[in-house]
């Protein structure tokens, strides 16, 4: 079992997630470099696809070159906060499908409720990639995955802004097999379940909502 955690610390998203963390940034701040951000992790995120060789013609002559492999990728959103990743994510994948998944999180046991599911037809034949800004008790993340695990696609990943020790030991208790890509390993969580130092909550950030 792996247990992989890919830490993206390319200047670019370092820089933008910094801007994202202070706390006076704009919601409209804010949403720009979520969209940034965004297309710079998909861009990581998608290193290592499967490919494969199609025959294509230049205005030249023929040749075999490469495209991704299988049926359109999945970005699969966790509610509501993932849609904020949403859009960048999009703008590299502009064929990708996109899946909801409604979750809240109950405020006395911090686990996650599902009120929402809706994924594209033939998962079996998809690559997911589930998006989520934080992970921090990585309860929201653990029920989401394993509900759509129960869809059989080919490979999931899981995508955030700002994970910590916490949410990643129990996404991955849960969940070995799927890797976890992340630009911030923060200290930990506070007694409300927020990750420290962290960005706030990254849905009313988005959302302008506080
Ligand atoms: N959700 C957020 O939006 N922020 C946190 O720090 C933890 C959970």
């Amino acid at each position: 079992m792996s247990r992989d955690v890919h830490l993206i610390d390319h200047p670019l998203v370092q820089h933008k997630l910094t801007l994202m963390r202070r706390k006076d940034t704009s919601t409209k701040s804010f949403r720009e470099l979520a969209h940034e951000i965004s297309i710079l992790l998909a861009y990581e995120l998608t290193r290592d696809m499967p490919m494969q060789e199609v025959e294509i013609e230049t205005p030249l002559e023929r040749m075999t070159s490469r495209m991704i492999d299988g049926k359109k990728v999945v970005l699969a959103s966790i509610l509501r906060a993932g849609n904020g990743l949403l859009d960048g994510m999009l703008q590299v994948l502009p064929a990708a499908r996109v899946g909801h998944i409604g979750l809240y999180r109950d405020p006395v046991s911090l686990q996650a409720v599902e009120y929402y599911f809706k994924m594209p037809q033939d998962m079996q034949e998809r690559d997911v990639i589930v998006l989520d800004p934080m992970l921090a008790t990585g309860n929201s993340a653990v029920a989401a995955v394993t509900r759509l695990k129960a869809t059989g696609p080919r490979s999931i990943r899981f995508v955030c802004l700002v994970s910590c020790p916490e949410g990643i030991r129990t996404f991955h208790e849960h969940h070995p097999d799927v890797p976890i890509y992340t630009p911030a390993i923060d200290r930990g969580l506070n007694d409300h379940g927020y990750i420290v130092p962290g960005l706030g909550d990254a849905g009313d950030r988005i959302f302008g909502t506080k």
